[in-house]
């Protein structure tokens, strides 16, 4: 990952956020069993700024993400795009929305049709979305394509004659053709090789920036959002456990679940990385979500945290804001006592 550029802007004065997710759970329902995926959780990204959402497999970052796309309902909470509510209850609003947010997923074979050749893709999402005429079809694809470096050659082909690194810069042509203000990036780098996966993010990145994009990015992999975020956030059996500016998150990390995941990222030295083996804490990916009422009333890390008191199994630490400017829910490393102010004290409703 050494060629990347690190492409995060220093602080900029607050600006109103593009999208805010306010106290937002997710319940699924499936074989008669209730799954809380995403609980109560919030986060805002003022336009123009890229946040990092991180997490292991299994912490609801797809679920929150598929709320912001409209795919899944949020079962509490409230997700606000652009000052509004963001409802698409009418096809007038499911058109806009579909206009303004767009997304790029892991896998390129599987979200790109393999019968349409990419001309035709990206043509209908020019057509559907804007209503150009052909001449100018053909000019925006032109474009397009040269911004993610490719030429108009593969609009003739199909899905199967591409790697997946070219695949995904075809999936990000896709979702910036039709000029969107959010993109949702979940995994988009994931099941590339290290050195496409380099060129992918740098490629996100300058397009981010050029365009003055917001974006929430997704991955499991810390080093990966730390590169291209401005802030992170960091998720634990579907709570915001801690986030903040991105360097802030990424290099003093506070909540423990943070700690080892930074702890867990690869480093080059072998010998250093055989000392960071032996003193992370035992991760295991089991399924953190669960039961509503047993994770709501104690830490979610609990089970795992070496730094466990008595309060943290009786009582669910909110996010406390430090003057470090990062925000993180931990009665032993963000004791309400230190904070400036607690994230539960800003909301209305919280239980
Ligand atoms: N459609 C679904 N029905 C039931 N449970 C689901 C569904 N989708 C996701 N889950 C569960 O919700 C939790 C969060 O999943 P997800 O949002 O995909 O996490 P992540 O993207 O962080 O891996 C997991 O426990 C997962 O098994
Ligand atoms: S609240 Fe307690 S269990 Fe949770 S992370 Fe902090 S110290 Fe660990
Ligand atoms: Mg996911």
């Amino acid at each position: 990952m050494s060629d990347l550029i690190a492409t995060a802007t220093p602080a900029a004065p607050a600006a109103p956020p593009l999208i805010e997710v306010e106290n937002l759970s997710v319940v699924y329902r499936s074989k008669g069993r209730q799954v809380l995926a995403v609980d109560k959780a919030s986060l805002a990204i003022a336009r123009g700024r890229t946040l990092g959402l991180v997490g292991e497999s299994g912490s609801g970052k797809s679920t929150i993400a598929s709320v912001i796309l409209g795919l899944v309902p949020a079962t509490s909470g409230s997700v606000t795009f652009d000052g509004a509510p963001l409802v698409r209850k009418t096809r007038a609003q499911r058109a806009a929305l579909a206009r303004r947010i767009q997304a790029v997923f892991q896998d390129p074979f599987g979200s790109m049709n393999p019968t349409r050749k990419i001309g035709e893709t990206l043509g209908e999402m020019l057509r559907y979305n804007l209503q150009v005429s052909a001449a100018e079809v053909a000019v925006r694809l032109e474009s397009i394509l040269a911004e993610v470096g490719m030429g108009t050659e593969v609009l003739d082909r199909f899905p199967s004659q591409f790697s997946g690194g070219q695949l995904q810069r075809l999936a990000i042509a896709r979702a910036l053709v039709v000029e969107p203000e959010l993109i949702v990036c979940d995994e988009a780098v994931s099941s590339l090789d290290l050195s496409v996966q380099a060129q992918v993010i740098n490629l996100l990145a300058r397009l981010t920036k050029a365009r003055g994009l917001t974006n929430l990015f997704i991955s499991h992999d810390l080093s990966v959002v730390t590169y291209l975020s401005d802030e992170i956030a960091v998720l634990f059996a579907g709570q915001v456990v801690e986030r903040g500016p991105a360097a802030q998150v990424a290099y003093h990390p506070t909540h423990p679940y943070t700690q080892a995941l930074v702890l867990a990222a690869p480093v080059p030295d072998v010998q250093a990385q055989a000392e960071r083996r032996a003193s992370r804490l035992d991760r295991g990916h089991a399924d953190q979500a669960g039961d509503a009422h047993a994770l709501r009333q104690s830490c979610p890390f609990a089970s795992r945290c070496p730094f466990i008191i008595d309060i943290c199994r009786s009582e669910r630490p909110h996010l406390v804001a430090l003057p470090s400017g990062a925000r993180v829910a931990c009665h032993v490393n963000a004791p309400m006592a230190m904070g400036v102010m607690t994230e539960a004290s800003e909301e209305t409703g919280d239980e």
